[in-house]
């Protein structure tokens, strides 16, 4: 069977009517930024599945415009934290109390080029949720985040400045992992690490959920590249959907408002010693120290002065000689890298689509071919899964992956477009 037919099986696979699963067992709801990617992969073949993808995730949203990572339409045991761990969220469906990389209004505006009144039915309820992130989510100017699994990148090294700084509720209610149970313990993140996670829901749970409070006083306050740069896109495209709908210029005023002000705040993520974007803790100011899967994201976001740019791609190619397969989520030299733990060293899926994408928009082409070509040369390699370790290709975490197959579906599409055209 063509790989091809093997991704549109994963999907099938993983639908669980009206939306899509990211893997059984494992991830047995529906999750933010997977649904977008997942929504372009399922429109390579049926646009209205794909459209279902999308509103099934709104449907999620809550009444000040978050859109919560995980939508909980049923209490799965074998997953932890579900729903009851999260407590009461105000949202129509049960969630949790914190968001992710808001790549949706980039993925909208891809699918609905030629369909005016989709794009027309989903635009005020991005907005809100764009407008949630620039208000209930912003200090100073600076879009933040209170929470790793926010930011989609759960245990990735660049969280320990944050969460360094943090102690564990000492009246943590006890629990038991789910997540080391489905898969090999060593990939996932360790017991310390999810018992701050676990601190920062009780303490959102104990507050109601407010999320501005969350923002201001909550244990965790970061700046995260990813959703800086995936917002910052977002709401260009967002723009660009405002300006075709002829929203009133009230609307589109707003956004521009929001776009300069991503702009001027990217300096803050700009990590001078390193030569590339990292996190950063607003508390302390303090820099991550080290190269991510996100820190080129710049590209993607249009983003960033012509040194800022020439840094990072010295970066690029520095790490493109110490691995395999491109792009590592952490830096191989860095003393705490891991090929096979999660966020800690293995290549993803969505981040090389996206790392992909920016570079080859914005002139670099061979280098963005190659971030695309080592994840397919994977993915040959050991099938569709959840990400993949940078020196050997070999599949980590969970099989079956969703995204993977989507952004895989994605890229083949376009490739038998251009061979059209
Ligand atoms: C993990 C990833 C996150 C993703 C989720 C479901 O938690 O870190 O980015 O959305 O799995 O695939």
């Amino acid at each position: 069977m063509s790989l091809t037919q093997t991704a549109i099986d994963t999907l099938v696979k993983n639908d669980r009517g009206g939306f899509t699963i990211p893997t059984a067992g494992l991830y047995p709801y529906q999750w933010n930024w997977d649904s977008a990617f997942i929504a372009l992969g399922i429109a390579t073949y049926d646009m209205d599945r794909a459209w279902a993808e999308i509103t099934s995730l709104l449907d999620g949203q809550w009444p000040d415009g978050m859109i919560p990572s995980i939508i909980f339409r049923s209490d799965d045991p074998a997953y932890f934290p579900g729903p009851s761990r999260w407590g009461s969220t105000p949202g129509d469906i049960p969630s949790t109390g914190v968001s992710q990389p808001p790549v949706l209004a980039t993925i909208v505006r891809q699918l609905t080029e030629d369909a005016p009144t989709r794009r027309a039915q989903v635009f005020d309820q991005i907005f809100a949720w764009h407008k949630w992130y620039h208000e209930a989510r912003t200090v100073d100017g600076i879009v933040a985040t209170v929470h790793p699994w926010e930011t989609g990148r759960d245990n990735c090294p660049e969280w320990n400045i944050g969460l360094d700084q943090m102690n564990i509720a000492p009246d943590l209610a006890p629990y038991t992992r789910m997540d080391n149970k489905h898969v090999n313990p060593q990939y996932r993140p360790t017991q310390e690490q999810y018992d701050k996670y676990l601190t920062i829901v009780q303490f959102g749970d104990s507050i109601g959920w407010d999320q501005r409070r969350l923002t201001d006083e909550g244990p965790f306050l970061m700046a995260d590249p990813n959703i800086h740069f995936v917002l910052l896109r977002a709401d260009k495209d967002l723009l660009a959907m405002a300006q075709r709908l002829g929203k009133a210029a009230a609307v589109q005023d707003e956004i521009k408002g929001w776009i300069a002000k991503g702009e001027a705040a990217t300096d803050y993520l700009w990590n001078d010693d390193l030569g590339a974007f990292t996190a950063r803790d607003i508390r302390s100011g303090v820099f991550s120290s080290g190269f991510s899967n996100c820190s080129a994201l710049c590209f993607y976001a249009d983003a960033g002065t012509p040194e800022q740019r020439a840094r990072v791609l010295d970066n690029l190619r520095r790490i493109s000689g110490a691995v395999e397969f491109m792009l590592p989520s952490w830096d191989p030299d860095a003393a705490d890298f891991e090929p096979q733990r999660y966020w800690c060293g293995p290549v993803w899926p969505q981040m090389n689509y996206m790392t992909a994408l920016g570079l080859t928009e914005q002139g670099e082409p061979e280098l963005g071919q190659q971030i695309r070509d080592d994840l397919c040369r994977a993915i040959e390699k050991s099938g569709f899964w959840e990400c993949f370790n940078p020196l050997t290709g070999d599949g980590c975490v969970g099989a079956n992956f969703s995204w993977t197959a989507a952004v895989w579906l994605s890229w083949q599409h376009e490739t038998k477009l251009e061979g059209v055209a």
